[in-house]
């Protein structure tokens, strides 16, 4: 899919508050720092659309993108995970991440974001868990490949095949990404491309 133009919509705390549209969204998510706002930008073309950070814990709000002129949205969330947010804001966050989740009603999609570099964590298991228990469907993709070997790659996905297929009946579907070099960013687009198409064959039906 071709990306003709992407712009900032609103940032918010609450989803009531998000924008009230009918077009297909896709909420990027996964531990602080993990590279959510740099893959956004590189899948949009742009540098600074979303706001990254060496530091964790750079986006705190649920942050609305339009993609080629409102046909479909990217969503900025905070990460979680981080050690060093204090308590109160761990909390906050994650309520509001919880409620954006289980109540946005064109969230068509969540996407998953995990260091290619980490063997697999607790708490991104019990993430995707979450998201499987409240029908939520979701993709893995996995960050900063430009960081490792073809074969250290491999190595770290069988991990993660392993372990998911613990307690899922198959693996997820998953993309192997650089937001660096740009390495499945393509992959990433024409899968979005084909869930804008389910979505549109969706409202038709129930129009
Ligand atoms: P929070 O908003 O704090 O939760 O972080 P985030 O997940 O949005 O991460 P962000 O995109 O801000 O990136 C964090 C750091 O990782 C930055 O220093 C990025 O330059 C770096 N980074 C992100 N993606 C990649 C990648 O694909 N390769 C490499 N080498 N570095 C990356
Ligand atoms: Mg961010």
């Amino acid at each position: 899919m071709k990306i003709r133009n992407a712009t900032f919509v609103m940032s918010n705390t609450d989803y009531k508050k998000c924008p009230d549209v009918q077009k297909p969204e896709y909420a990027f998510i996964g531990r602080s720092n993990v590279g959510k706002s740099s893959l956004i930008n590189r899948l949009v073309n742009q540098k600074d659309l979303a706001k990254t950070s060496q530091t964790p814990g750079k986006t705190q709000l649920i942050n609305h993108f339009a993609i080629n002129d409102e046909e479909w949205f990217l969503v900025d969330l905070p990460g979680y995970g981080w050690a060093k947010v204090s308590k109160e804001k761990k909390n906050e966050w994650g309520k509001m991440l919880k409620q954006y989740l289980l109540k946005r009603p064109n969230l068509y999609g969540v996407f998953v974001l995990i260091d290619i570099r980490h063997n697999p964590q607790k708490i991104d298991l019990e993430f995707m868990q979450f998201l499987g228990e409240n029908g939520l469907a979701f993709v893995m993709v996995f960050t900063k490949s430009d960081k490792l070997s073809k074969s250290k790659i491999e190595t770290m996905l069988e991990e993660y095949k392993t372990i998911m297929l613990e307690t899922w009946e198959e693996m997820p579907k998953y993309f192997v990404t650089s937001a660096e070099k740009g390495d499945g960013k393509e992959e990433v687009l024409d899968f979005i491309g084909s869930l804008n198409k389910d979505f549109e064959q969706l409202k038709e039906m129930e129009s």
